[in-house]
């Protein structure tokens, strides 16, 4: 996590990304960013034209820089900054 330009390989990358048109993506907050992984993710599709919107778990604090960070993993989508700590209510 300290080392930004990380990429953890993803274990499968056949998700059928074309199909969606908005995609959400959750993660928890770890040292105020996404897991690096989740950088991988979005590198590793085509996110052209779709809407992400990005969702998290945390012990307390907000996104932090997690969007701001996630946002050139995926330059030519929609990223929208969801909810931190979602309650069934929000759904
Ligand atoms: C390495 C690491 C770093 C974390 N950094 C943050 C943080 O910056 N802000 C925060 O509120 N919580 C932080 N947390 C807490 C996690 O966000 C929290 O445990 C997680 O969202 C809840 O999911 P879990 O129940 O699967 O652990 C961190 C947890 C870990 C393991």
């Amino acid at each position: 996590m300290s080392n930004h330009s990380s990429r953890p390989e993803l274990a499968d990358k056949s998700a059928d990304i074309a199909v969606y048109d908005t995609i959400y993506v959750g993660f928890p907050v770890w040292w105020y960013i996404a897991p690096k992984i989740i950088n991988s993710f979005l590198e590793s599709y085509d996110f052209s034209g779709k809407k992400i919107i990005l969702f998290a778990t945390s012990g307390g604090s907000g996104f932090g820089k997690a969007v701001e960070n996630l946002k050139p993993s995926a330059p030519n989508a929609e990223i929208i900054e969801g909810k931190v700590n979602p309650s069934i209510k929000d759904i």
